[in-house]
């Protein structure tokens, strides 16, 4: 039996090179592998959190799924849709949510961190959270669980949201029965976090992002401001710690990577190395990004694709959800 892999982004920013390696690349891989198969989304409920303007919005849901698609994902292998396209998530939710207790969502992290900074800046302790927010965790549980997945590849900072959603199917299935698989993630070990501009964590948050599409002129540039230390060219450079390389590694090729490694252990300057950077990522963006933005001029090829997914997905979800209703007793 295939196991089931399933995973999805939030449009609340656009793609940057942090989401396509700690979470796109690694799963389109996944997708690929014979033993999965895939279910991958638009979490756009939960981009509405955050983002209140509409056409924003809209924007960044097609910038998600143009992403997607850009990068290589077969709509005909991966059932691939929009989270409001597929209502019987939202009616698991609120199921979901009569099984979760405050208390697990009072320790989220995410809550917990706005909670923090606000006792920290002397305001109530809530200011700012709105409760899709606070309830965010549940309804990725039910995302989750719907589609009886074992795998959830994401990043690190996702992982506390795959184990409460595992508290909560046993919570349901205690009540009621085996009914939900207990999900696992899958994070990267060796790309795990991809430090930003700034050196914190690349994120929308911080606005210290490289765009995966930016164009040729302004990618140079965002490259050109990666921080690096102060050693002269010809000082001898380790390859482990530093960002470029590990940029670099994702783009070059086999022997490009052991060429550089080399270069960096003889010594190579920093402006030579993010010409060479550039010159790698480049190359391989270059024909995702025309038909990203190819995509993005025709959002009705984007519509027509992600409802075709949806049908795929309700496929799943309306007779899961009419077996779990009829074992509650409605
Ligand atoms: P952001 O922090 O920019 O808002 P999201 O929370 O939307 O990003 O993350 C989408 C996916 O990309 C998640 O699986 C997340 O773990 C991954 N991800 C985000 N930023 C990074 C990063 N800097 N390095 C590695 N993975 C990341
Ligand atoms: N919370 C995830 C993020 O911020 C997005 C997401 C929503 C998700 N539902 C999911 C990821 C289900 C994996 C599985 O990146």
């Amino acid at each position: 039996m295939r196991k089931t892999i399933l995973t999805g982004i939030k449009p609340t920013g656009q793609v940057h090179l942090g989401n396509y390696i700690g979470a796109i690349k690694p799963a389109l891989e996944l997708a690929k592998a014979a033993d999965y198969k895939a279910a991958y989304f638009v979490a756009d409920y939960h981009g509405l959190t955050k983002i209140n303007n509409p056409e924003e919005f809209r924007h960044l849901s097609y910038g998600i799924a143009a992403t997607w698609l850009a990068l290589g994902l077969d709509p005909n292998k991966v059932i691939f849709y929009r989270q409001s396209d597929v209502p019987e998530i939202f009616e698991l939710n609120w199921i979901l949510s009569c099984f979760t207790s405050k208390g697990l969502m009072n320790r989220a992290h995410a809550y917990k961190a706005i909670v923090d900074s606000n006792k920290r800046l002397d305001k109530d302790i809530d200011f700012g959270v709105n409760m899709g927010l606070f309830n965010y965790p549940i309804l990725m549980a039910a995302d989750i669980l719907m589609f009886k997945t074992e795998v959830v590849p994401v990043g690190k900072d996702q992982v506390q949201h795959v184990e409460i959603a595992r508290d909560i199917a046993e919570s349901f299935n205690n009540s009621y029965g085996e009914t939900f698989l207990l999900p696992e993630y899958k994070i990267q070990d060796d790309t795990a976090v991809l430090p930003g501009l700034d050196g914190r964590k690349m994120s929308k948050s911080y606005k210290n992002t490289i765009p995966l599409f930016e164009d040729p002129k302004k990618l140079q540039k965002l490259i050109n401001k990666i921080k690096t230390d102060s050693l002269p060219p010809e000082a001898p450079k380790n390859p482990d710690i530093s960002v470029l390389f590990m940029l670099y590694k994702e783009f070059a090729t086999f022997v490009e990577v052991e060429k550089m490694k080399e270069q960096y252990i003889k010594g190579i300057g920093w402006g030579e190395a993010k010409k060479e950077l550039f010159n790698v990522m480049n190359r391989f963006i270059e024909e995702p990004r025309e038909k990203y933005n190819e995509l993005m001029s025709s959002p009705e090829k984007i519509d027509k694709i992600l409802k075709e997914g949806a049908e795929k997905a309700r496929a799943i979800s309306v007779p899961f959800l009419k077996e779990i209703k009829s074992k509650i007793g409605f």
